[in-house]
């Protein structure tokens, strides 16, 4: 009852708010308390104790690769509280008072490889935390890059990847995403450079110049957002504006590059705002990385941050612009509370980001990516125990489910409840859960129960047809999956049908290929070939020299899976270069198939690429070479 009652005070506004010094001015952004929100990946206990609002100051020094600086912690704690609980991970903790600036007892914990520590703060009612600290060269989150390793070639460059559990490793605070928190920062820059956050900007894009040549810049994220979403990045940064509410920021020599790909993104969020409930974040920038950067985009509030290697001069991978923008709605407005729903983020993005896709640019492109998601999804059940494999569930432990499944079964979930409800009905539906769960967390418990509420209203037929607890809850495919297929795929399909049957690689047309079609025809070559025949096909096709690196990523799984040596210089040029983990992983998987032959190269090029690599990125391939 008591336990309910505090639970009840926290989640929402209440008397304990007027205590709470310079809380921001909203309400704090409800928590979940149900049993299934419990999040085992932070050391938080938000009923007790929580973080409304971070305030960080921070300087960033190149030389020895550590932020310094303090972060102010608003708190709200239930009565009686005594003590608060913050995620850590390899921080350098100096000191901690509370606002008046007295010192208060702290400890951190026993440090776990994957969670990082606890930091318990003795409150003595303060309801606000001083934490004055510095981060470690290696923390998780940050990827430190000299200068070789941008464009420019003369600057470094800094930035730091959030999710699921790095913003531990630089910003003490609650590092869950069902706690939710309003922020601001300072950042401190060598003066040559720029910085930018996934945030509102309060000073100029050249921030304000200090006595010591040094720039300061200013952000404030006033709408409570889950502590993962928290980004900057630091580099010799231009900007150019696509529109009222648009642009994009990159090194000089990709400008043009980047402005021309994205010319489109006005009308993507126009399209996605008309689909699913206004834009609420004010702007929309994006920020094109270094080749390092490990992702295809992330969905960091007013600045998506993206990987260059979708700028292919011909837009045909703006759906991972589409994608990151429909975070703004599925993720970012309503998060999933825990990792465990992360398909309630993905799932729910890479529906909603074809919806975009098909809303500019037809049925037919849609359906491409579609048909290669749909390849993806029977892909990834098959390698990963099949029909009854356990990661390929949807929901489970947190990062069980396995590949890509709570992007490819998370969004074919949703096609097939709006080709069984209809389009209308179901777009109506969707729009109004983003209202109704705007900046709230949400489980896939809570997702079920709102459809059933709002959509299926009791309707047991269609409860019949739809199997919502299969598609949430049981492994494999529900045998009401929809599958969309392209035609511009399929004639593809052709091609590749007279090329396995052993035609000349010199009769296959590429010209004015997309990416989606080099992918269908690449990944679907007869794994075994003969070196001759691997010869005549790059020979034809310019595979290892491509600019796509798609393409590029593609062409060397073949080749490993064949130990296509001709290939290596291509391959370690590959891996140097590109951290984007969704082209480089299978590289490193395909190598340590082949068993005596791949595994001491995999190991050779890891070695030699490792410093290439994002922290997280570098983590994961070395859990690749371990066999696990
Ligand atoms: N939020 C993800 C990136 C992510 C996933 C970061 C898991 C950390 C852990 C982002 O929105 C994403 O899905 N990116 C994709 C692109 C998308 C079009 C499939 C990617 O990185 O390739
Ligand atoms: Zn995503």
């Amino acid at each position: 009852m008591r336990t309910l009652l505090l639970a009840a005070l926290l989640a929402g506004a209440s008397p304990l708010m007027a205590q709470t010094a310079a809380a921001p001015a909203a309400a704090p952004a409800p928590i979940l308390t149900t049993p299934e929100a419990k999040d085992v990946w932070t050391y938080a206990a938000p009923e007790v104790a929580r973080v409304t609002h971070v305030d960080l100051d921070l300087a960033v020094d190149f030389a020895t690769q550590t932020l310094g600086g303090t972060a102010t912690l608003d708190l709200l704690a239930a009565p009686g509280a005594t003590e608060i609980v913050l995620d850590v991970d390899d921080l350098d903790i100096a000191s901690i008072t509370d606002g008046a600036g007295r010192p208060l007892a702290w400890k951190v914990g026993a440090d776990d490889p994957e969670l990082g520590a606890p930091l318990t703060v003795q409150l003595g009612g303060a309801k606000r935390l001083v934490i004055a600290y510095r981060t470690k060269p290696g923390a998780s989150a940050l990827q430190w890059l000299p200068p070789e390793m941008t464009a420019g070639k003369k600057q470094p460059y800094l930035f730091s990847q959030g999710q699921p559990i790095n913003n531990r490793s630089w910003i003490p605070t609650q590092d869950s995403p069902g706690i939710r928190q309003t922020w601001a920062a300072t950042l401190t820059v060598p003066g040559d450079l720029v910085a930018v956050m996934s945030a509102e900007k309060l000073s100029g894009d050249k921030g304000e110049k200090l006595a010591d040549g040094r720039r300061r810049f200013a952000f404030r994220m006033d709408k409570a957002v889950p502590p993962y979403l928290i980004a900057f990045a630091v580099g010799d940064l231009k900007f150019r504006s696509l529109g009222p509410r648009s642009g994009v920021w990159t090194e000089a020599s990709m400008l043009d590059a980047a402005a021309r790909e994205f010319a489109d993104v006005e009308k993507m969020i126009d399209a996605a705002s008309a689909l699913y409930g206004r834009y609420r974040w004010g702007r929309y920038d994006m920020l094109v990385l270094p080749p390092a950067f490990p992702y295809g985009g992330m969905e960091n509030p007013m600045l998506t941050f993206l990987t260059p290697t979708i700028l292919t001069g011909d837009r045909s991978n703006t759906d991972v612009v589409a994608h990151e923008l429909a975070h703004s709605w599925s993720g970012n407005l309503v998060t999933n509370a825990t990792w465990s729903d992360s398909w309630l983020n993905e799932g729910f993005t890479t529906y909603f980001e074809n919806r975009i896709m098909e809303a500019l640019y037809g049925k037919e492109r849609a359906a491409m990516y579609a048909d290669l998601d749909w390849d993806g999804m029977i892909r990834d059940i098959a390698a990963n125990g099949g029909p009854t494999g356990a990661a390929t569930r949807l929901h489970g432990d947190p990062g069980a489910t396995a590949g890509q499944l709570d992007y490819f079964k998370g969004s074919n979930f949703l096609r097939m409840i709006e080709t069984t409800v209809g389009r209308d009905r179901w777009d109506a539906y969707l729009k109004s859960y983003f209202d109704r769960y705007a900046f709230q967390p949400q489980t896939t418990a809570g997702f079920l129960a709102d459809l059933r509420a709002h959509l299926l209203n009791g309707d047991s037929a269609l409860e019949l047809k739809l199997q919502l607890d299969r598609w949430a809850y049981a492994a494999g495919l529900p045998d009401n999956a929809v599958r969309v297929t392209s035609e511009t795929l399929a004639a593809i399909d052709q091609t590749l049908a007279a090329f396995n049957a052993g035609g000349p690689a010199k009769a296959v047309d590429t010209s004015g290929w997309s990416t989606q079609q080099w992918l269908r025809f690449l990944r679907g070559i007869e794994r075994q070939q003969t070196p001759a025949r691997l010869k005549e096909l790059d020979a034809a096709l310019g595979l290892s020299a491509s600019s796509n690196a798609y393409v590029r990523s593609a062409w060397l799984e073949l080749a490993i899976a064949n130990r296509y040596e001709p290939a290596l210089p291509a391959l370690r040029q590959f891996a140097g270069a590109v951290g984007r983990g969704l082209l480089i992983r299978p590289l490193y998987t395909g190598l340590m198939k082949q068993g005596e032959w791949g595994a001491p190269i995999a190991r050779d090029l890891f070695e030699k690429s490792r410093a290439t690599y994002h922290p997280s990125t570098a983590a994961g391939i070395e859990k690749i070479l371990k066999g696990e």
